[in-house]
């Protein structure tokens, strides 16, 4: 078994789009993947090193017990958590309700709490380590119609900038990656998407590659954030 086939790269929101290309990329790679998300049905992994456990993330009253039964069943060594699943609902904060509220900050930031602060100890117990978080640009700069999934992604770097400092001594390096459009079905449901052209957004095989600069980064080093964005900035309406 190679060196990367006995480590074990545990990925949420695994089952589509930016999650889905980061487990393809990382199986390529060698890794053992296991994916988090709540429906596998439509996922084409099909690799001997890839395992999956179907879980609603937002179900935060469950979550622990849940994570703590995955973590308990580990019997490798844990090369990195990426705290990537989210969801998107844009609109002006009084066209959200109360339900949409607690979803986008369940789902985008308390998961990835409850996630991390499951596997902290056994990343601690190793001395190594990585811990990804898919940001967003909207981690960095509030934009019209994106109230609530602003505050979810300005959470999520807030709590991994104080984490990198708690984790630093214990060998466990904590990164966000920030992209901009990236092309998936995140946008699905939403009533925009980016430009159809091809330098309007980024694609997810991008930042999987990023991914594994991230891990693979000589261990003294860490990549605090990454801001990955399309070369030219272009929204348009759906009809
Ligand atoms: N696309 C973009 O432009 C963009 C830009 C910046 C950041 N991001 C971020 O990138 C991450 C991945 O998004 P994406 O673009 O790849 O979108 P996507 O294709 O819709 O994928 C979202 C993933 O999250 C999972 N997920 C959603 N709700 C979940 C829940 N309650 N429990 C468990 N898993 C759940 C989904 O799986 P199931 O549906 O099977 O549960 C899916 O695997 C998100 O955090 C998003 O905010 C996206």
């Amino acid at each position: 078994m190679s060196d990367k086939a006995s480590q074990l790269v545990v990925v949420t929101g695994a089952s589509s789009g930016i999650g889905l290309a980061m487990s393809k990329t990382l199986l390529e790679q060698g890794y053992q993947v296991l994916g988090i998300a709540r429906d596998f049905e439509q996922t084409s992994i099909d690799h001997k090193n890839f395992s999956c456990t179907s879980l609603d993330m937002s179900d935060i009253d469950k979550l622990p017990a849940a994570i703590a039964e995955i973590v308990a069943g580990i019997n490798l060594p844990v090369k990195a958590l990426i705290n990537n699943a989210g969801v998107g609902k844009m609109g002006n904060l009084e066209q959200l309700s109360i339900k949409d509220i607690r979803l986008v900050m369940d789902t985008n930031f308390i998961s990835h709490v409850i996630v991390t602060k499951s596997f902290l100890p056994l990343l601690k117990k190793q001395g190594h380590g990585d811990i990804v978080f898919t940001g967003s640009e909207a981690a960095l700069k509030g934009s019209r119609q994106g109230s609530i999934y602003c505050a979810s992604k300005f959470a999520v770097r807030g709590f991994a900038q104080a984490l990198r400092e708690e984790c630093g001594k214990s060998g466990v390096r904590v990164t966000v990656i920030n992209p901009g459009a990236v092309r998936t079905p995140f946008f699905d449901e939403l009533h925009f998407e980016p430009g159809s052209e091809q330098e309007n957004a980024i694609e997810p095989e991008d930042i999987a590659k990023m991914l594994i600069t991230v891990i693979e980064a000589r261990p003294g080093t860490v990549f605090d954030e990454i801001t990955l964005s399309p070369l030219n900035h272009v929204w348009q309406r759906k009809r």
